[in-house]
C-alpha cells in the first residue's frame, strides 16, 4: 500500500469533502463499515463517533447508524461489539459470526440474521446521539427527524447504560468489568498484559488471523501470542453461553476498565440531556444522574497520587494494573472533578511520560501509551500510536473544562495530523507516519466535527 503524501496546512473544506467522501465509500446502506478492509463490519464503537461525524452530512442518515446498531441489542440491554455483514466474505475477518455462533446461537442474543459477536465497547453512543440533535437543532425538518431519533432511542440507550452499572457491575462500584481487552477498544494496550498473561490457554480448535493481510507491517498489530489469548477468552464466553453471571464469577478475564467507565459517565451525561428533551419522566433522570455520580466516585477510588493517572483494576487478581497509558486520563473525561485534580492531570499529561516525552512529532496528541513504559511500541496499534477519537474525546474534555487554548491546540494538531498523513486509523508518535487502516471511518468522522467546529467559531 503506498501512502500518498499531504499537505501539513489542510485547507479545510478540501478536508471535510474527503472525510464525506471516506464515509460515503464505507457506507454499506444505512450503516457504516469501520474501514474498508481490515473492519468490514459494523463496530459498536466506531458507529457512536461515525454518527458523530454523519451528523453534519445527514440527520437521518446518522440517526440510522445508530438505530440499526441498537436493534442487535441483546434482551440484557447490551449493545454487541461487531454487528456482522451477512454479505461480508467469510475469509474477509476473523473471528466472524461462524466463530461465534459455531456451538449454537446464545439465548440471549436479538434474532439473526445478522449475526453479533458476544462482547461489546465503550458506550459512546449516547454522546453520537446528543450530537446529532445538536447539529440539526433550529433546523426544521432535520430538527424533527432528530428528535423523533431520540425519543426512540432513548429507551433502547438507558437498558444499554443499565446493563453496564449492574450485570458488569453487581457490586455497584460505578466501574464497568470487561471480560476481554477488545471490550475496552484498546486491545493491545499494555493496561492488560499482566491480566492477560496470567490466562491459561486450554485445548482449543486452530485458527487463522485474518487481520494480518490489511495492513503494511505486522509489527502494526497485535502479536500471535495476544491472539492465542483473545481467541481462547473468546471460547470461554462461548462455553459459558455468554451467561452474565457465570462470566462474571469464573472468567479468567475480569478487569475494572477506567476508560470505559469514564465514556460511561460521558454517556450518561449526554443521555441525562436527552431525557430532558424526550420528556422522560423524573425517576428515570435521577436514575441516571445517580449513575453519574457512582461513576465519578468509582473513578475517584482507582486515582493513583504517584502517577497522577487513574488505574485499571485486576478483579480476578484483586489489584490494581499499573501501566501508564491515556486510559488514565479517564477522570478529566468523566468530568466532575475539582481543580486540584484537573491540574494533576494537565500535569501528568505535559509532563515526559506524555506529551513531553522527547522527540514527539506533535506535542499535544499524546501517545496511547506513555514512551516511558517498558512495553511500548511506537508502531503497535495501543502499545504507542496516536489515536484521532482519543484526541477528539480530549479536546471535548477540555472545552468541558473551560481549557479552550489547549483545546484549540489539540484540535490544530489533530487536524494538521490526518492533513498530513490522511484519515489512517493511527499514527506514529514520532514521525507522524500513518498507520493501520487507510479510509478509517472513525478518522474521517471525528475530523468532520473539528472542521464543522471551526466553522461555528469563526
Ligand atoms: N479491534 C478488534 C480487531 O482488531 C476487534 O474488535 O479485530
Amino acid at each position: 500500500m503506498e501512502r500518498e503524501e499531504r499537505s501539513e496546512d489542510p485547507n479545510l473544506s478540501g478536508m471535510a469533502r474527503r472525510a464525506a467522501e471516506v464515509l460515503k465509500g464505507n457506507d454499506m446502506g444505512g450503516w457504516t463499515r469501520a474501514a474498508p478492509t481490515l473492519y468490514p463490519h459494523q463496530w459498536s464503537w466506531d458507529s457512536g463517533f461515525i454518527a458523530i461525524g454523519l451528523a453534519h452530512l445527514d440527520t437521518a442518515r446518522a440517526a440510522r447508524e445508530l438505530t440499526l446498531l441498537f436493534r442487535r441489542q441483546w434482551r440484557t440491554g447490551k449493545v454487541p461489539h461487531i454487528v456482522f455483514n451477512p454479505l461480508a466474505p467469510p475469509e474477509s475477518y476473523f473471528p466472524g459470526p461462524e466463530h461465534w455462533i459455531s456451538a449454537g446461537v446464545f439465548p440471549d442474543a436479538p434474532p439473526a440474521p445478522p449475526y453479533t459477536s458476544a462482547l461489546c465497547q465503550p458506550p459512546i453512543h449516547a454522546v453520537g446521539a446528543l450530537r446529532i440533535w445538536e447539529v440539526a437543532k433550529g433546523r426544521g425538518k432535520d430538527e424533527k427527524t432528530a428528535l423523533a431519533f431520540l425519543r426512540e432511542i432513548y429507551p433502547k440507550m438507558l437498558r444499554w447504560h443499565r446493563y453496564l452499572l449492574t450485570d458488569r457491575d453487581p457490586e455497584e462500584s460505578g466501574l464497568v468489568t470487561i471480560y476481554h481487552p477488545w471490550e475496552s477498544g484498546t486491545d493491545n494496550s499494555p493496561r492488560w498484559d499482566e491480566a492477560l498473561e496470567a490466562v491459561e490457554i486450554g485445548v482449543m480448535a486452530s485458527f487463522r488471523r485474518r487481520d494480518l493481510a490489511h495492513v503494511d507491517d505486522p509489527s502494526e498489530r497485535p502479536t500471535d501470542k495476544d491472539y492465542a489469548r483473545y481467541i481462547w477468552l473468546v471460547e470461554m464466553i462461548k462455553r459459558a453461553r455468554c451467561d452474565e453471571r457465570e462470566i462474571y464469577k469464573n472468567h479468567p478475564f475480569r478487569v475494572k476498565d477506567v476508560l470505559m467507565s469514564a465514556i460511561l459517565v460521558l454517556a450518561n451525561e449526554a443521555l441525562l440531556e436527552i431525557a430532558g428533551l424526550v420528556d422522560a419522566p423524573d425517576e428515570e433522570r435521577e436514575r441516571i444522574s445517580a449513575w453519574i455520580s457512582r461513576g465519578r466516585s468509582g473513578l475517584e477510588s482507582r486515582w493513583d497520587d504517584e502517577f497522577g493517572l487513574c488505574l485499571d483494576y485486576d478483579v480476578r487478581w484483586r489489584k490494581p494494573l499499573r501501566v501508564r497509558t491515556v486510559a488514565g486520563l479517564a477522570p478529566l473525561i468523566s468530568g466532575g472533578i475539582p481543580e486540584s485534580r484537573r491540574s494533576r492531570l494537565l500535569d501528568t499529561l505535559d509532563s515526559g511520560y506524555f506529551g513531553g516525552a522527547s522527540g514527539l512529532r506533535r506535542l499535544s496528541l499524546p501517545p496511547s501509551t506513555s514512551p516511558s513504559e517498558r512495553r511500548f511500541h511506537s508502531r503497535s496499534y495501543w502499545r504507542g500510536p496516536v489515536w484521532p477519537v482519543i484526541n477528539w474525546l480530549i479536546w471535548k474534555s477540555l472545552l468541558r473544562e473551560g481549557e479552550e487554548t489547549r483545546a484549540a491546540e489539540v484540535r490544530r494538531e489533530a487536524i494538521a495530523q490526518i492533513g498530513a498523513g490522511g484519515f489512517a486509523e493511527y499514527f506514529e508518535p514520532f514521525t507522524g507516519e500513518p498507520l493501520g487502516s487507510d479510509d478509517q471511518s472513525w478518522t474521517a468522522a471525528v475530523a468532520l466535527d473539528w472542521v464543522a467546529s471551526l466553522r461555528d467559531a469563526s
